[in-house]
């Protein structure tokens, strides 16, 4: 099979961005740039992002989770913490977020480190999840290899009857990671491939050293 894709070109012309414009702190910039993509693009998935980890394989494992909620001090998603990207952050607590949002031709990239969030608050979120969701992040061993998928709807089932008219408790190898960054960079496409790239590093003393990097 082949496919030739060299005609797929885009030209980038939407927004610039200088070190003059960019504030001292990157959390400052990511609420910027989520507002605008939230108010411009409001039918995406703009909370998508992209998490890598590194496996107890050695190999670098990356897939999409939702962001739940962000704060100067990270970014918090939810999932199973027996999954595989539980037991690779385990192993090793240094993951890579990626946000790409096409319509503002921007890239966010975020080198940080992840940690499970309160047990309170994981409480608080399950809570607030549809009943459907809950029984859902019961019924999956997220990761395991299943047999076929009567084997999860079975399982649902059983559920279902066992909690009717209860509440349903949020199982303990299920809640929250947030991830401290250390690092930000923003893309900001532009045309003739001269992209706009802004990396804050976070030093000990906690300021943020804000450099342009070539594109
Ligand atoms: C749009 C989208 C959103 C997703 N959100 C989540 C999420 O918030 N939490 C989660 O555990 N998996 C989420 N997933 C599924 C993950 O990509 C992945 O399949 C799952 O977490 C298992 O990954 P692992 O086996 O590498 O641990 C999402 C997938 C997509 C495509």
């Amino acid at each position: 099979m082949e496919k030739d894709l060299s005609n797929y070109r885009k030209s980038y012309e939407k927004h610039e961005l200088s070190l003059k414009s960019v504030p001292e702190n990157p959390m400052e910039l990511f609420q910027k740039w989520f507002f605008e993509v939230d108010r411009f693009f409001p039918e995406d998935e703009n909370n998508a992002m992209t998490i890598s980890t590194i496996g107890l394989d050695g190999f670098p494992k990356s897939r999409v989770v939702l962001l739940k909620k962000y704060t100067f001090e990270g970014f918090i998603f939810y999932t199973n913490y027996n999954s595989e990207k539980g037991t690779a952050i385990k192993a090793n607590p240094n993951v890579c977020l990626t946000f790409y949002w096409s319509g503002a031709e921007r890239q966010i990239i975020i080198k940080g480190t992840a940690e499970k969030i309160s047990e309170n608050l994981s409480d608080g979120y399950f809570e607030s999840r549809p009943r459907g969701s809950q029984l859902g992040a019961l019924a999956s061993d997220q990761s395991d290899v299943i047999a076929n998928r009567d084997e999860l709807e079975q399982k649902l089932k059983q559920l279902e009857a066992e909690f009717e008219g209860k509440e349903i408790p949020r199982p303990k190898y299920w809640g929250g990671y947030i991830v401290k960054p250390k690092e930000m960079e923003f893309w900001q496409g532009r045309p003739n491939r001269l992209h706009d790239r802004i990396r804050y590093i976070l030093q000990e003393n906690y300021d943020w050293i804000i450099n342009r990097l070539s594109p």
